[in-house]
């Protein structure tokens, strides 16, 4: 079971920590955040919060059970019923189904909470897990693309069976 909350200021302390345990685990599958990112985090977080503000993103925290914060999952460049999904567990937290229920959970959220209807989404050819965490929540593959200067694939998912009854 885990919970999705949206990104808040209070959250800044465990996002770092998880960010700083999991920066190597991470930089394996997607760009590295880069020194700045860690040395500069209070205005980046703060900068998200503005950006959530301004409703064209919507970043949430993945907590388990007992609180404690073990993944990320996001919705940005929010525009025209849309959005692109990104996500990561932590490694401690991996291969136990997390990424495929908070995807699942997101994706109630993007039609319901958000009034979203596609989802759009990205993955490197060299990262299966998260290709299976796409497809076993009806994403689809839409062509190649590049992920910083990597290969990848992308995909694209239709909320219409999600979305309240007009
Ligand atoms: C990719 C990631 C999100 C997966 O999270 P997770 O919580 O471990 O994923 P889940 O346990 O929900 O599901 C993983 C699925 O991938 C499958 N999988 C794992 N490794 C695999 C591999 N090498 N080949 C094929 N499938 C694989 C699992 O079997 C599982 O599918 P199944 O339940 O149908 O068997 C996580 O490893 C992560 O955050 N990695 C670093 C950041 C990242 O890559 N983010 C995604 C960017 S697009």
């Amino acid at each position: 079971m885990l919970t999705l909350e949206l990104l808040r200021p209070d959250h800044a302390e465990a996002v770092l920590a998880f960010e700083r345990a999991n920066r190597v685990w991470f930089a394996r599958t997607v760009p590295d955040r880069g020194d700045t990112y860690f040395a500069e985090f209070p205005a980046r977080h703060a900068a998200l919060l503005a950006e959530q503000a301004e409703g064209t993103c919507r970043f949430h925290v993945i907590l388990d059970p007992s609180g404690s914060l073990v993944g990320r999952i996001n919705l940005v460049d929010i525009a025209d019923g849309t959005a692109e999904l990104g996500y990561r567990i932590a490694e401690s937290a991996a291969g136990r189904g997390l990424a495929k229920a908070a995807v699942a959970e997101a994706c109630r959220l993007a039609a319901t909470a958000y009034g979203l209807h596609t989802l759009t989404a990205a993955t490197t050819l060299d990262n299966p897990a998260s290709q299976a965490v796409l497809t076993h929540n009806g994403f689809a593959v839409t062509g190649e693309t590049l992920l910083g200067d990597l290969p990848a694939l992308s995909y694209r998912r239709s909320l219409a069976a999600l979305r309240p009854t007009e």
